[in-house]
């Protein structure tokens, strides 16, 4: 059967893709980053997954206005690297999981969680950084990738506590698949941020620290954070650790804390990350 082996929550900052692909991670305001994230490589080099399962956000690369679903599963062979301006950035592209993904729509649509199925979905700087920032630059990314890409743009996003309780619905899913695969959940975006508005460039280490605490031990603690204190205390952005949720609700509840880094400032957004590993399913 497949199982999950651990989980890690991650920033997706765009602007740490523009300096890996331009060799500015030695530079000195990107160092700390480079460095927070060199055990985090190796971690998931020594977990060999199959599969990992991505939790991002769509920054308008995929999805106009004109259609926004809530959770867009990737169902496809292959995802192309979206063009957010620049061209796309040069990145091997991404081989999704098929089967895998379309047994865990079928799970968690009859588990009542209204997927949407994507057959087609270039996808940007919210799935591709954090493959960088784990995996480096490899001339193919060395597993199988499944996205599910959440609305956290447009007013309103699903609640803390969807996101947490569809977390375990993947996690039923993934685990009742008959493949024998090892799994490694992420769950991106975030911590703090505000990009827009008189408060353009908040950051509030403050929350972030205490989120970060209860993520490990307490998530059931966050899932009862309403949006407007998600936005108030961590930015408008912020709202992008409702995606974290869906990462930990797959994992088991006493998954063991391995690693943990913050960082501020990265591109006007504080940089939090963690790893997390279950205990029964090494
Ligand atoms: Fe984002």
């Amino acid at each position: 059967m497949a199982r999950i082996i651990g989980g890690v929550a991650t920033s997706h900052v765009p602007a740490i893709g523009a300096a890996i692909d331009h060799g500015r991670m030695g530079d000195a305001y990107w160092q700390p980053v480079a460095k927070g994230y060199e055990p985090s490589k190796k971690w998931l080099a020594e977990q060999k997954p199959d599969v990992v399962f991505l939790v991002y956000n769509d920054h308008a690369s995929a999805f106009s206005l004109e259609i926004i679903p809530t959770f867009a599963l990737g169902c496809a062979e292959t995802f192309p690297i979206a063009d957010e301006g620049w061209g796309p950035r040069k990145v091997p592209a991404v081989q999704g999981h098929p089967d895998l993904a379309w047994h865990i729509a079928q799970s968690t649509i009859l588990d009542e969680f209204d997927i949407t199925i994507v057959n087609k979905m270039a996808v940007d700087h919210g799935l591709t950084v954090p493959l960088s920032l784990l995996c480096g630059q490899p001339a193919a990314w060395p597993f199988r990738v499944i996205p599910l890409c959440v609305n956290v743009i447009q007013y309103p996003p699903p609640t803390a506590h969807r996101c947490y309780m569809l977390g375990k619905a993947i996690r039923k899913a993934i685990e009742s698949f008959d493949q024998d695969l090892r799994v490694v959940v992420f769950g991106t975006g975030g911590m703090s941020h505000q990009l827009q508005g008189p408060r353009a460039g908040l950051i509030n280490k403050e929350f972030d620290r205490r989120f970060l605490d209860r993520f490990a031990t307490d998530p059931e603690a966050l899932t009862r954070i309403p949006h407007v204190d998600f936005i108030r205390e961590a930015g408008s952005e912020g709202i992008e650790l409702v995606m974290w949720l869906i990462m930990r609700g797959a994992l088991e509840d006493d998954a063991k804390e391995v690693y943990r880094f913050y960082h501020v400032p990265a591109s006007n957004t504080a940089v939090g990350h963690m790893i997390l590993e279950n205990k029964r399913a090494a």
